[in-house]
């Protein structure tokens, strides 16, 4: 298990803090959220995979429902979703949902996106492109031994067929909006 360690957390708040004091947009204020998830993730998967796959498999279900707990807090959600889900629970906001579909329809769009999301609250979207390392356990072939430990694991797995540049899902994050100009 993998806690984030709370300095980490002070510190990302403090560069979160001096972005919004510099008049940093809705579209920063996003990405620097999302910043701590990603980086944890990766260090979850990057040590899963030392065991192997199969294993690592595993690590993924225990750990990225608790790195996204880890990070969240008051006023602020984050997430991954995807058109295709591996986990159920991950299903997009509705506010997510559109933005999603607009980067499926066409991949020239695939930007980070702010958005507004209701009364003081803001939204932002960013594309996951599957890479070569993700295609082991979301590719076209997976090993045995990594399928069985998926559909165990995962009965409704939609997660897998993918080609490397293929869209993936999305990381998203919602927040207070930062005050008017
Ligand atoms: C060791 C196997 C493994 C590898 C490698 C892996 N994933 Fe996953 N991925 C999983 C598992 C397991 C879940 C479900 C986690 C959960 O229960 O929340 C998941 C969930 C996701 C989700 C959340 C949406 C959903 O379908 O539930 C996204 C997005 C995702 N993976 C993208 C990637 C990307 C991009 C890479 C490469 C950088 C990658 N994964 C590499 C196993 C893996």
């Amino acid at each position: 298990m993998r806690w984030v360690p709370a300095w980490g957390l002070a510190l990302c708040l403090a560069l979160h803090a001096s972005v919004a004091h510099g008049g940093g947009s809705d579209l920063e204020r996003g990405a620097a959220l999302l910043a701590p998830f990603k980086r944890d993730l990766q260090a979850a998967l990057r040590t899963g995979l030392v065991q192997g796959p199969a294993a690592a498999v595993e690590a993924c279900r225990a750990q990225a429902p608790q790195i996204e707990a880890s990070l969240a807090r008051e006023g602020v959600r984050l997430g991954r979703t995807s058109h295709r889900l591996r986990n159920p629970a991950n299903v997009a906001p509705d506010w997510v949902q559109p933005i999603l579909e607009a980067y499926l329809a066409d991949a020239s769009k695939r930007e980070p996106v702010g958005v507004a999301v209701g009364a003081g609250r803001a939204g932002y979207v960013e594309p996951i492109l599957l890479q070569p390392l993700c295609a082991t356990c979301h590719g076209e072939s997976l090993a045995a031994d990594v399928a069985a430990k998926v559909r165990e694991l995962y009965p409704d797995d939609r997660a897998v067929g993918f080609r490397v540049g293929d869209l993936r899902g999305v990381f998203w994050a919602e927040f207070p909006a930062s005050e008017a100009p």
